[in-house]
């Protein structure tokens, strides 16, 4: 029997991926924390605790009590947070993902690992178009460094001490359940509350700047396969490429049209430009396709169809 707990379940991707896997394991087998209060589906179909994940002794612990054996380790410092306070957020991402990986390896129970990597781990020096799985990798962010260390030390793991940490390279979320927080990539999800709150928005990239976005539920059937998969069909324990869809603010804002005719948009770029510019605008997830017939389900028109519909129920 699989009891699985989820760090980070308030986030934009928690909250989400806390709800499918209670769909697939059980309502009482997902154990749901965070360090901060979470969505009320969250919280009222399973168990839910606060938790820190910085706090090694009480981690342990209730790994221990409620006999988990899968971890899906999601808290972290987003890209243009972790520029504010770059040494802090480095030991937020770091010291966090340590933790998970020692009591990993220490809890026998412990079989498999999820952390997110992300398209962060490229830099400027990375091919722009189809940025390949094995290439250059300079990141220039603190966020970015922190997730190829992290890659680092998840293969490190794997080969030292047979840890089985999986991982895939998320590209930017758009999701309408829970906003994420201090990304580059969060203008996908800003400019469409504000399209349906206001009719404008002020964006913070240029708008021509194209980077690699994907679905919510696109993002949550690739982690799902990803760990249904048998431990020998995993050849990289650090993290693989997955492609969703290549996007900039003015094609967003004139799919968005399509629902809302006056809708306007103004670019004011801000240290955040710098961010995107040094990252790929899309990425080769070949060995991802090859491993499980992964696919991004979710075009443009679907990914605003989706969002200005719900959006519109939620803030009615
Ligand atoms: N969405 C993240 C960010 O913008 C990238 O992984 O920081």
């Amino acid at each position: 029997m699989d009891n699985i707990l989820i760090i980070g379940a308030a986030g934009q991707i928690g909250s989400e991926l806390t709800l499918e896997l209670r769909n697939i394991y059980g309502h009482n087998h997902v154990f749901a924390t965070d360090i901060k209060d979470a969505p009320s589906d969250v919280r009222e179909s399973g168990p839910f605790q606060l938790l820190d994940v910085m706090d090694d002794k009480h981690l342990i612990h209730f790994i221990i009590r409620n006999r988990i054996t899968q971890i899906y380790h999601l808290a972290a410092v987003l890209s243009g947070n972790a520029e504010k306070l770059p040494t802090a957020a480095w030991q937020i991402n770091m010291n966090s993902l340590m933790n998970i990986l020692e009591v990993a390896r220490l809890v026998e129970d412990v079989e498999k690992v999820f952390w997110p990597s992300s398209i962060a781990v490229f830099g400027p020096t990375t091919p722009r178009k189809m940025a390949p799985q094995i290439t250059v990798m300079e990141p220039v962010t603190v966020y970015g460094i922190s997730k190829l260390a992290g890659e680092r030390w998840c293969e490190y793991y794997y080969r030292r001490y047979g840890v089985d940490v999986r991982s895939l390279r998320y590209p930017g979320l758009i999701s309408y359940k829970t906003e994420a927080g201090g990304g580059t990539t969060d203008w996908a999800v800003e400019i469409y509350y504000d399209a349906v709150r206001q009719g404008s928005y002020r964006c913070f990239l240029k708008e021509d700047t194209k980077l690699p976005m994907m679905f919510m539920a696109d993002a949550i059937r690739a982690t799902v396969n990803l760990m249904e998969l048998q431990r020998s069909e995993i050849s990289l324990h650090s993290a693989y490429n997955i492609n969703g869809i290549s996007l900039s603010p003015a094609e967003v804002a004139e799919d968005i049209k399509r629902h809302i005719p006056g809708f306007a948009i103004s670019y004011y770029p801000d240290f955040r430009q710098d961010i995107a510019d040094s990252w790929p605008e899309n990425v080769d997830d070949t060995m991802a396709r090859n491993r499980d017939h992964w696919g991004p389900q979710y075009s443009l028109k679907e990914i605003t169809d989706t969002m200005i519909t719900e959006l519109t129920r939620k803030l009615a």
